[in-house]
C-alpha cells in the first residue's frame, strides 16, 4: 500500500490548480441513468471515486467514455455517458460498500425501470450514515421498498408520482436521489428543507440542461416538474469548494503565498470568514483567489460545522489541524456526521493538544507538531495529518494513501509544485 512521506516546515508558495469536484461529480454521473441520450460532463477530476462510479455505471448499461479533457488539455477530464438501455437495476454490495454515493442509483433506477435492488452500503468511519431519508422520499413518490438479503428491493409498477416531501433533516444525498426520481416521475414534485449545497445547485442545473424544469435552484425549496424523456446536454462540474478549502488551510498552516486557480471563494463563505478572523488573508484574482499568511500567529477561533451555508463538516478536519498551531484555544463541534473525530488521535501523536467532550473538540494551540508516522480513517481525516505534516518539524509518514487517492487529484504534485518536501514511497 502507498505511504506519504513528508518534511514539514517549509511555507508553500506558488499557485495551485483547483480541480473539478467530486461530490458534485458522483450524482452527475449518475445522472446518465435517467436518459437515452448522451450526457458529456467536462472538468471531471481523476479519482479512485470516479473510477468506482463509472464500474458501477458501466454494469448497469452505461457506455462511458473519458476524453483528454476540456481544450484537449490533460487536466480534468470529459466523460461521455449514454445509457441506450439499462441492462442490470441491481446495484451489487461489492461496489456499494467501496463507495456509499453508489446508494444515488436508487431513485434514477426506480424512476426509469420502474424497480431497483441496491445493496445497504453498512457502517463507515464517520458514523452510521443511515439510509432513511432517501427510503421516506421515494416511498413519498410511490415506491414500494422492502430489505432483502442486505439489499434495498424498490418497486414501483406504475411508476413514480410527483409528490410534496419535507425532509426531517437535511441531506446531500437524500436530495439528489429526490431531485433524479422526480425527474422522471408523472407530475411535480416538491422539496421542503432540501440541502443547499453547491453540488445540489450543479446537479440541478445539469438536469435542467437535460430538459428537467427545476425551480428554486439554491433555496430549501425545489419543485420539480417530471418529463416522460429527456434531451442530449453538456455540463461542466464546479471546481471543488473542499479542495479548495483544504489547499486554503494547508497555505496558511505553513505561513506561505498560495494563489488558488479556479478556486471560489464564494462557495466556501463560512469557511472563508472563519479563517479571516483567525488571521488568514484571502483576497480575490482574475483567475481564483489568493491565500497568505506572512505576518502574525494564527489565533484560535471556534468553528461548528452546518449544512450549506454554514462551515463544512468536510472541512472540520483540516480546520482542527490547523487551529493545533493556533495561539490560543478553539471548540470545533460536529454537528452533521456523530463520530468524525478519528483524526483527534492521529494529531495527537504529532503533539496536538486535542480534548473530546461529546460532539465537540477543544483544541489548545501548541508552539510546535513533531512528524510521526500516522493512518486515518477517512479521506478528509488524511489529509488534516498531510496538513499537520506540512508544518511539523521532521519526518512523517502518511498510511492508508487511497483515502487521499479517492478525494484529491494528484495532491502531493500540487503540493511538491509549491516548495513542499513531499513523495510517494510506492510499494
Ligand atoms: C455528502 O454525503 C458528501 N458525500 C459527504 O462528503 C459530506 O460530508 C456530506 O454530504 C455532508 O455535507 C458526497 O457528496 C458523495 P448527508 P451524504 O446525507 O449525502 C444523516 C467527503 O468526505 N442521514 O447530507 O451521505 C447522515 O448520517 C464525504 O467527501 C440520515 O440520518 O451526507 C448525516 O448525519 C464524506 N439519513 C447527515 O444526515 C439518511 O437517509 C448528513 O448526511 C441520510 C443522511
Amino acid at each position: 500500500m502507498d505511504r506519504l512521506r513528508i518534511k514539514g516546515g517549509r511555507p508553500l508558495k506558488g499557485e495551485i490548480l483547483i480541480s473539478g469536484s467530486k461530490n458534485a461529480s458522483l450524482p452527475l454521473m449518475v445522472a446518465a441513468l435517467l436518459s437515452d441520450r448522451k450526457l458529456t460532463l467536462h472538468n471531471v477530476p481523476r479519482l479512485a471515486d470516479i473510477d468506482t462510479m463509472i464500474q458501477l455505471l458501466e454494469q448497469h448499461g452505461v457506455e462511458v467514455t473519458a476524453g483528454p479533457g476540456e481544450n484537449g488539455h490533460a487536466r480534468g477530464t470529459t466523460l461521455t455517458l449514454h445509457a441506450p438501455k439499462i441492462v442490470s437495476t441491481t446495484a451489487p454490495y461489492d461496489i456499494v460498500r467501496k463507495m456509499r454515493a453508489s446508494v444515488l442509483v436508487l431513485g434514477p433506477l426506480l424512476a426509469r425501470e420502474r424497480e431497483a435492488r441496491v445493496s445497504l452500503p453498512g457502517g463507515c468511519a464517520i458514523g452510521s450514515r443511515p439510509v432513511d431519508l432517501h427510503i421516506a422520499g421515494l416511498k413519498a413518490l410511490g415506491a414500494e421498498i422492502d430489505i432483502d438479503g442486505g439489499y434495498l428491493v424498490a418497486r414501483a409498477p406504475k411508476g413514480l408520482r410527483g409528490a410534496r416531501f419535507t425532509f426531517p433533516k437535511v441531506s446531500v444525498g437524500a436530495t439528489e436521489n429526490m431531485m433524479m426520481a422526480a425527474a422522471l416521475a408523472k407530475g411535480t414534485t416538491v422539496l421542503d428543507n432540501a440541502a443547499r449545497e453547491p453540488e445540489i445547485t450543479d446537479l440541478a442545473e445539469c438536469l435542467v440542461a437535460m430538459g428537467v424544469p427545476v425551480r428554486g435552484i439554491g433555496t430549501e425549496t425545489l419543485t420539480i416538474d417530471g418529463v416522460t424523456s429527456l434531451q442530449e446536454a453538456s455540463h461542466r462540474v464546479i471546481s471543488d469548494r473542499i479542495e479548495t478549502g483544504t489547499y486554503a488551510m494547508a497555505v496558511a498552516m505553513t505561513a506561505g503565498d498560495v494563489e488558488l486557480v479556479g478556486g471560489r471563494l464564494d462557495l466556501i463563505e463560512a469557511a472563508v470568514q472563519t479563517l479571516r478572523d483567525a488571521g488568514v488573508t484571502l483576497s480575490k484574482t482574475d483567475r481564483g483567489f489568493r491565500v497568505h499568511r506572512t505576518n502574525g500567529a494564527l489565533r484560535g477561533v471556534d468553528v461548528m460545522t452546518e449544512p450549506y451555508p454554514g462551515f463544512p463538516t468536510d472541512l472540520q478536519a483540516q480546520m482542527m489541524a490547523l487551529m493545533t498551531r493556533a495561539e490560543g484555544a478553539s471548540m470545533i463541534t460536529e454537528t452533521v456526521f456523530e463520530s468524525r473525530f478519528m483524526h483527534v488521535p492521529e494529531l495527537a501523536r504529532m503533539g496536538a493538544n486535542v480534548t473530546i467532550h461529546h460532539e465537540s473538540a477543544l483544541v489548545r494551540g501548541v508552539p510546535t507538531l513533531r512528524g510521526a508516522e500516522v493512518m486515518a480513517t477517512d479521506l478528509r481525516a488524511s489529509v488534516s495529518l498531510v496538513i499537520a505534516a506540512l508544518a511539523a518539524e521532521g519526518e512523517s509518514t502518511i498510511n492508508r494513501l487511497y483515502h487521499l487517492d479517492r478525494g484529491y487529484e494528484r495532491l502531493e504534485e500540487k503540493l511538491a509544485a509549491c516548495g513542499a518536501d513531499i513523495a510517494r514511497i510506492r510499494r
